[in-house]
């Protein structure tokens, strides 16, 4: 439905609380067994609070706590707040991998939306993948949204050194692999790490995709980065209650935030961050969903002359807690203002450049300037050769310069369970120059794409000081990993990718800086071993998992289910009575 017809047609929710009818007594009548008084039945905007609160996704368990300050706001302006529940996902828990149901909670979110009187929504999220399922499953529907993240944990403190998540995880596993850290060691460490409500304080996929938040406009600012336990994300929590119930009076919907400028700054932004690779397909999917044309080489093209501004990890040595106190993502976004499309409306009401202009810099060591960047390079580089036709990304950032260009012999592993037993063999014919090469663990292969792209460092190398080694594969890594880490080829092993004709000792090139990933294998002969390669079965014969492997598209596609693409749209004439 045009923007004007709504317009004329009224609030979406009159057509339930509005009707004088038996339909309206329904409506009314059940919802007032939870104490509500007539009065909020009046036309006045009703906001959903989509909430991904979960035990179970430790990252978002304070959101029930937080959902009541944004009640308060949408009160305070003059709406009518009503929370939902929608599938939540645990990052650290779940099984085989949170990626295989972003799709799936996104169908939830839209279909929520979708079949209940609602006229704005406000997303409650936090945990990686809970920000791009509710944006995905919001998109198709096209109410006006605005995101609410859930916040960074306080920095991690052991042994007098601050510790991040993830990034330091990966540290300790590698030192008591090689032996200089015990297990007793290791396992004082978790408490230290995780040691406030809140989602990973390092620079990972949810430190990211909260602050791209801002960068898309979605999110009022300071988004990003305020500690979930600091009362200020109480008040953003109050304030986009606030507003949500203005966006409804003003109109302004999703799909006029998200536009092709949107992810435009985003991606600068996410340059600037050094955020994590996971933003890439999650983006994707997102415009996916809205029909704005993006692509892969957009995000080499917008973020490629972009460096990375903030000092923090994986790619640095800051937490998010600092990030804030020294600015957060409204200092980047006012220091990359002339890079950004400064004219795009964002869910403030006002354009992205009047929402941040003036955001100050306070601490240089961890936000720095466009003149004395933290690191050169910034962006996702994206690759293509006969290994990549589709296309593979890095992060410069988070990789080692005399890697980024590199010629090895690839050393393979078929598949999660052959890297597992394997890996630690002292056998293992290695060495620091080898390229670790791994199949089978894309969107189809695994399934849901795991983030095991990172794969560990055999340790006899780890034992001759060998910190990084050029490693690929078809599945993602954690946004709070790091290394020279070639990832989401395209297409996958599973999809009959030439990722999957690697063998041992073949010669492998990867030039960064001339966005190439190379296979130095005769044509003949790679031809030759497609005719070899069996088809891939999937284990899977039912259920969600049958129907994600028979859907998926590819990473350079967003990974999204190829029927999920585009909206249905927030109207749903037919009733149930
Ligand atoms: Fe939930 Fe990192 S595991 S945010």
């Amino acid at each position: 439905m045009a923007d004007d017809d709504q317009k004329k047609k009224g609030l979406r929710s009159s057509e339930w609380f509005a009707r004088q009818d038996s339909y309206g007594f329904i409506y009314r009548s059940w919802m007032k067994n939870q104490g509500h008084a007539q009065r909020m039945f009046d036309g006045r905007p009703v906001i959903g609070i989509c909430n991904t609160w979960s035990d179970l996704t430790p990252c978002n368990g304070h959101l029930r706590g937080l959902a009541e300050h944004v009640k308060r706001g949408v009160y305070e302006a003059g709406g009518f707040p009503l929370e939902f529940p929608v599938t939540s996902l645990g990052e650290p828990v779940m099984r085989p991998t949170t990626m295989l149901f972003r799709n799936l909670a996104s169908m939830d979110v839209e279909a929520s939306i979708r079949a209940n009187p609602m006229d704005g929504v406000v997303l409650l999220v936090g945990c990686d993948k809970t920000t791009p399922a509710c944006l995905m499953g919001a998109a198709s529907v096209g109410l006006p949204t605005i995101v609410v993240s859930g916040g960074p944990m306080l920095s991690g403190r052991w042994e007098g050194r601050q510790i991040g998540s993830g990034t330091d995880v990966i540290r300790f596993k590698e030192a008591v692999r090689a032996g200089t850290m015990s297990v007793e060691q290791f396992m004082a460490a978790e408490a230290a790490m995780s040691r406030s409500a809140g989602s990973c304080m390092t620079m990972g996929t949810a430190s990211t995709m909260a602050s791209l938040c801002e960068g898309l406009g979605v999110s009022l600012p300071d988004n990003g980065a305020i500690p979930a336990v600091d009362s200020r994300r109480q008040v953003l929590a109050f304030e986009s209650g606030r507003r949500a119930v203005e966006m409804v009076r003003e109109n302004l919907t999703l799909p006029k935030v998200l536009t092709r400028d949107a992810f435009h700054n985003a991606i600068v932004l996410n340059a600037a961050l050094g955020g994590s690779t996971n933003a890439v397909v999650h983006l994707l999917a997102l415009a996916g969903r809205l029909g704005v044309d993006l692509s892969l080489d957009d995000w080499d093209r917008w973020g490629r002359d972009v460096p990375c501004l903030v000092n923090l990890m994986p790619s640095g040595q800051y937490l998010m807690e600092d990030f804030y106190y020294a600015g957060g993502v409204p200092a980047v976004l006012n220091e990359l203002r002339a890079r950004l499309a400064a004219g795009q409306v964002t869910v403030t009401g006002r354009s992205i450049g009047e929402a941040n202009d003036g955001a100050a810099i306070h601490d240089a060591k961890v936000i720095r300037t466009l003149a004395e960047p933290f690191k050169p390079l910034g962006g996702i580089a994206v690759l293509r050769g006969n290994l990549a036709p589709d296309g593979a990304v890095l992060k410069p950032s988070a990789a080692s310069p005399g890697l980024l260009q590199h010629r090895g012999r690839a050393v393979v592993f078929k598949g999660p369970d052959d890297l597992k037993k394997r890996i630690d063999d002292p056998d293992l014919p290695v060495d620091a120059d080898s390229v670790l090469v791994l199949q089978y663990c894309g969107p189809k292969g695994y399934p849901g794409m795991a983030e095991i792209g990172n794969l560990p460092i055999p340790p006899k190398l780890l034992r001759q000081g060998v910190t990084d080694m050029v490693r690929i594969s078809d599945a993602r890594m954690s946004g709070t990993a790091y290394g020279t880490v070639v990832l989401h080829v395209a297409p996958e092993a599973a999809a009959g990718g030439p990722l999957a004709l690697v063998r041992d000792g073949d010669w492998v090139e990867l030039d960064v800086p001339g966005r190439r990933l190379h296979l130095d294998v005769p044509e003949a002969e790679l031809e030759r071993r497609r005719g070899e390669l069996a088809a891939f079965v999937s284990p899977y014969e039912r259920g969600w998992e049958k129907l994600y492997v028979e859907h998926v598209m590819q990473a350079d596609k967003g990974v999204d289910l190829d029927f999920l693409v585009g909206s249905s749209g927030p109207y749903v004439d037919r009733t149930s009575h």
